[in-house]
């Protein structure tokens, strides 16, 4: 295993097109305002939870009780909203997440035409490639959704690329604090960490599923420059982008368009895959068909690692319903559902071997499941 540093790009997106500076002011102020509230603020509200003595005998027993999870969150929660400081937390998460949106897509529009003009430079192409298929079809869990509150969902706005890569992103996600991501970590890190959990020292292909665009990707070409590399989605504009980016950066992956359920390719045709961040955005059942797919098309002896917000029994309740939050409040429709599953016991009952399930991170994440095809 080597860890090569991404290549710098003299044309990233990241670098070309920067928003406006009013969008960006604004937007800085929300990853400091989210950081604060989610590092500083929520560990009063972990005070207030411990202090109240339903609150201390709910951790005591928490992953153990045998209750439901609905009930068990129910009461949770009715304990955290006992307390003006989760509630405070909660109101300013809220906000935060709205107003990346309010601000960023009209500093965006204000550089409408930098960023069409960027996007129309010629790249010179490295030997990756796109394949877009308008005949896959698009569940509707997937079109209808407004994800963490994006106007329009993924595909919502022609320029959320800029959006995301040159504001949400790098002002806001970077300080961390939100969902299931603490305040202070970096996505950009936590990414080749949960890569360098594949098990091997290298490998010939790895395939990600739901890769939205380039981001972890990128991080398996830092952990492993070698393996070749391939990505899918539904979405055809996180697909662009991700192409656009990869290639600009000098590194050679396949994208395609494809439902995670139905990768089309051969059986026993690849080393490893990855899934990070993908499960969470997906019905239990989709996500069961997902983990089948990505059997079949691992070799005998490949390996699957996958990275998710943790289950509930892994974290405090009080984090249990921070996690839970987000289902209602931060168009996460399957966050809560998909918290309810023990994943590792579902990848063993499909045939999946070597299964650990572990957390890398202080609360519970990031949290990686990992297991291989039987040889
Ligand atoms: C939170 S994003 C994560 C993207 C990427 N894995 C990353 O690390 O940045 C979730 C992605 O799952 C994709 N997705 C959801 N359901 C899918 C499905 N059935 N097939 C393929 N992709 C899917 C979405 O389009 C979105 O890009």
């Amino acid at each position: 295993m080597t860890n090569a540093s991404l290549p710098e790009s003299p044309i990233t997106p990241f670098k070309t097109v920067s928003l406006a500076q009013r969008g960006r002011a604004g937007m800085e102020f929300l990853g400091s305002l989210q950081n604060y509230v989610a590092g500083t603020v929520r560990q009063r509200a972990r005070a207030d939870f411990n202090a109240d003595p339903e609150g201390a005998a709910l951790a005591q027993n928490w992953a153990q009780r045998n209750e439901p999870w609905p009930e068990r969150i129910a009461k949770a929660k009715a304990v955290a909203e006992r307390s003006i400081t989760y509630r405070y937390d909660r109101l300013m998460q809220r906000y935060v997440a709205e107003e990346v949106y309010t601000k960023g897509i009209p500093a965006t529009e204000a550089r409408r035409a930098e960023a069409e003009a960027f996007y129309a430079l010629p790249i010179k192409p490295i030997g990756g490639s796109l394949e877009l298929d308008a005949s896959i079809p698009i569940p509707k869990y997937h079109s209808e959704t407004e994800w963490h509150l994006m106007p329009g969902g993924w595909d919502g706005y022609d320029l959320y690329g800029i959006t995301m890569g040159s504001g949400v992103g790098p002002l806001v996600f970077v300080r961390g604090g939100f969902a299931a991501v603490e305040a202070g970590d970096d996505l950009r890190r936590q990414r080749p960490d949960v890569v360098k959990q594949f098990p091997k020292k290298s490998y010939g292909r790895i395939y990600e599923p739901g890769c939205g665009g380039f981001g972890t990707l990128a991080a398996v070409y830092q952990v492993f420059p070698d393996a070749e590399l391939i990505g899918s989605d539904l979405s055809q504009h996180l697909l662009r982008q991700g192409h656009m980016a990869a290639e600009r950066m000098g590194i050679k992956v396949a994208f395609k368009q494809r439902d995670a359920r139905d990768t089309k390719e051969p059986t026993s045709s690849v080393d490893g895959v990855i899934m990070y961040a993908l499960q969470h955005e997906m019905p239990i059942d989709v996500n069961i068909d997902t983990l089948k797919e990505a059997l079949r098309i691992l070799k005998p002896g490949g390996d699957l690692v996958m990275s998710d917000p943790p289950p509930f029994a892994a974290v405090h309740p009080l984090q249990a319903v921070v996690l839970d939050w987000d289902t209602e409040h931060r168009g996460e429709p399957f966050f809560t559902v998909t918290r309810e599953v023990e994943w590792a016991d579902v990848m063993k009952d499909l045939g999946f071997v070597n299964v650990e399930a572990y957390t890398l991170g202080a609360q519970g994440y990031p949290y990686v499941v990992r297991g291989s095809k039987p040889v």
